[in-house]
């Protein structure tokens, strides 16, 4: 397979109105991807060497984001949107530098299977001229049928050009489709716009190829594989169905969800075995965990990498640039950003750690603030191998303390301590003896007073 040469055409120049949106359709994401980079890392998965992009509405922003998910992509403008195989003519400069195989996409597709496209590609090593991926439904309204005559396929027909016979097929076209190359111009360029849309349909392909002789293939995938996106309601279905398949993904390969359904991962989440995660956990992007982590129930990660036997949360927030070294603890209602927590260091309640890093070992008392920012500028704070810092303590940075530094609870830090030095921050405590007892008098005295009064 990997022998022959792939490109994908990757339709989305769609209006996306319905989306009710400034950003272009398929730039809206699915588990922090846009939907139409998952149909590239699809493409990519099937082993499609070359990518073309037909945009349209919003092209510049398809442009610059694509530089992103597909930087190899060649993109080309459908400039009018008059259908399916001219928005792929659009490409025509990509198809003429000559594949064995063509794959065609809709951008806003994102539940595309690999092995869908790989199956489809298999055919034409075989011989096919045109493979369509297919799927059964009880409910095809709305899509093209696959019309088979003795067992082969001989056109697709679009749900307006049905007759009521051809209505009931359920066997429909799942958008995806594969062209032999060496046919793929010249079927293409047939294609004509008599149909209730009088739109250039792709699906006339499957017509023209038949009739001309060539071989003419569908095969079945699942619904997903077809499961297109027209608006907000629909985005979260495919949001849905991407989760489950990834929660299942990560508990067969020895994680443990307690509440799956409650768990969110992220397009790029890296998760090693024997984590537990707790309900209710969110992975945004750039989240590395190594193996034997435990991840308490309500926290909030993004950016971060966690080592070995981590214990995070509950209630933590991992912000990107957190580094959390083995068996290192951040625990509930803490902030990390942009900070490396040591081997067995522990940050366990109330903390702010902003442009830090935290010694081995070292103990960040309850209320630590790393106090990182001026308004205008920010600022590190270094904080050595087994240090303490007492509750309630305010590090202004940059600032540091050393090796086995000890802060007295409720200290503000201005200057750096040195190693195994003890710092007092704060005023001196006063006790004077019997005052409390006066004072409460003096001010029931005063109220009964201003009562009468
Ligand atoms: C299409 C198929 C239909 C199939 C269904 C699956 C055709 C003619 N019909 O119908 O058989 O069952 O998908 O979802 O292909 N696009 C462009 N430029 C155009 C027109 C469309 O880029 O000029 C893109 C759209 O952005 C979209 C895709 O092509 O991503 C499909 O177009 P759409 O109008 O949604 O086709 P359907 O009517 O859904
Ligand atoms: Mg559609």
């Amino acid at each position: 397979m990997s022998q022959r040469s792939c490109l994908s055409i990757i339709l989305a120049a769609g209006e996306g109105t319905r989306m009710k949106s400034a950003v272009p359709k398929v730039l809206h994401t699915i588990a922090g991807l846009p939907m139409v980079a998952h149909v590239v890392k699809a493409a990519e998965a099937a082993g499609s060497g070359e990518l073309a992009l037909v945009i349209g509405h919003g092209a510049d922003e398809m442009r610059k984001a694509a530089l992103k998910f597909a930087p190899k992509a060649e993109a080309f403008v459908q400039e009018k949107r008059l259908g399916t195989a001219h928005a792929v003519l659009a490409a025509r400069a990509a198809i003429s530098k000559g594949y064995d195989d063509i794959l065609v996409m809709f951008g806003d597709t994102p539940l595309i299977d690999p092995e869908a496209l790989a199956a489809a590609r298999l055919k034409l090593a075989e011989g096919a001229a045109v493979v369509v991926v297919g799927f059964r439904t009880e409910n095809p309204s709305g899509y093209g049928r696959l019309i088979e005559k003795a067992g082969r396929l001989v056109a697709i027909r679009e749900e307006k050009d049905c007759s009521d016979e051809e209505k009931k097929i359920t066997f429909c076209n799942g958008g995806l489709m594969a062209v032999a190359g060496r046919h793929a111009l010249n079927l293409l360029d047939q294609v004509g716009s008599k149909n209730a849309k009088g739109e250039y349909y792709l699906t006339d392909i499957v017509e023209i190829a038949a009739a001309q002789g060539f071989d003419v293939v569908a095969t079945e995938a699942s619904f997903e594989n077809a499961l297109g996106i027209n608006n907000r309601a629909e985005l979260a279905q495919a949001e849905g169905i991407w989760q489950q398949r990834r929660r299942r993904e990560a508990m067969l390969s020895g994680v443990t969800l307690i509440a799956p359904e409650t768990v969110f991962f992220s397009h790029d989440t890296e998760i090693g075995a024997d984590t537990i995660v707790e309900p209710n956990v969110w992975f945004g992007p750039g989240v590395k965990i190594a193996t034997g982590a435990k991840i308490h129930a309500f926290s909030h990660i993004e950016g971060a990498t966690i080592a070995s036997n981590c214990d995070v949360g509950p209630f933590a927030r991992l912000r990107p640039g957190a580094d959390l070294r083995n068996k290192a603890k951040v625990g509930n209602f803490c902030e990390v950003k942009q900070a490396i927590v040591e081997e067995g260091a522990k940050v366990n309640h109330l903390t702010y750690i902003g442009d830090a890093r935290i010694g081995a070992g070292a103990n960040i008392g309850a209320g630590t603030i790393t106090c990182n920012y001026d308004g205008y500028s920010k600022f590190f704070t270094d904080i050595g191998e087994g240090a303490f810092i007492g509750s309630n303590s305010s590090l202004v940075a940059p600032v540091s303390i050393g090796k086995g530094g000890y802060i007295a609870s409720g200290s503000v830090i201005t200057e750096s301590v040195p190693d195994d030095a003890l710092a007092f921050g704060r005023a001196r405590q006063r006790t004077l003896p019997g005052k409390g007892k006066e004072l409460r008098e003096r001010f029931s005295q005063a109220a009964a007073a201003r009562k009468k009064g």
